[in-house]
């Protein structure tokens, strides 16, 4: 019944010890954030994007959800989170409607490099551009509509004041020359000019 017994060695013990200790840890860990996240009245993640939508925008977010975008694209807390690209929130603060509209309807000529899903052949994404037009123009809408606060990952300016890592990164990757040549877009309105290399 039991020639299987044998006692453990010196070894198991530890290895079995610490893999158990680890497994205790995170177990212990994801309960705490649980109650964190519960007793919290702050999200987790803050939101850093927003969306006023016009009639014609609304309509195009819901195209977005029922014409299968979703499948590979996120926004307004539907869809998937498979990448950076699939990342439509903000969107709006880096791209017109006008861009969005010629992308959806050529993506081949519009997009600036060779696409991967939404060019014309047998591409899952290709149906895009073959859909009504009226529809891709409330989608273009819709998705200009999605704006990124400033700071947020997909905003084209970084967060407002000091940061020393920025400052650091900054001084460590751009030539001194840039200094006098490229305004810091982070001086706009709030900090003196010329200001760069010290987190005051
Ligand atoms: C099969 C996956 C897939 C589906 C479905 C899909 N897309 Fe995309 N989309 C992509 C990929 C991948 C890219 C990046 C360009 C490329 O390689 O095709 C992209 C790029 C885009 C971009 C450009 C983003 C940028 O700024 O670079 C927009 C806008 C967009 N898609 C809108 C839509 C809309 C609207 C729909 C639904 C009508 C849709 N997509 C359906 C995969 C998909």
């Amino acid at each position: 019944m039991s020639q299987n017994s044998q006692p453990l060695k010196p070894g198991e013990k530890i290895l079995f010890t610490v893999a158990g200790a680890f497994v205790v840890f995170a177990v212990i860990a994801f309960i705490i954030m649980q109650f964190m996240i519960a007793k919290s009245d702050k999200p987790l993640f803050e939101t850093r994007t927003h969306a006023d939508l016009t009639a014609e925008g609304q309509k195009g977010s819901e195209l977005f959800r029922v014409k299968g975008c979703t499948t590979c694209h996120r926004a307004l807390r539907n869809g998937t989170n498979m990448g950076q690209t699939a990342d439509l929130d903000g969107i709006g603060s880096r791209r017109t409607a006008e861009w969005m509209y010629a992308f959806l309807t050529e993506p081949e000529k519009n997009y600036g490099s060779e696409t991967m899903d939404h060019r014309a052949g047998q591409r899952s994404a290709a149906y895009v551009a073959l859909m009504p037009k009226e529809e891709l123009h409330a989608i273009a809408v819709f998705l200009s509509e999605l704006k990124s606060d400033q700071g947020s990952a997909s905003a084209p300016v970084p967060p407002k004041g000091d940061s020393p890592f920025i400052d650091s990164m900054v001084k460590t990757w751009a030539p001194q020359s840039w200094k006098e040549k490229y305004p810091d877009v982070r001086d706009a309105g709030n900090k003196p000019q010329g200001e760069g290399d010290k987190a005051q």
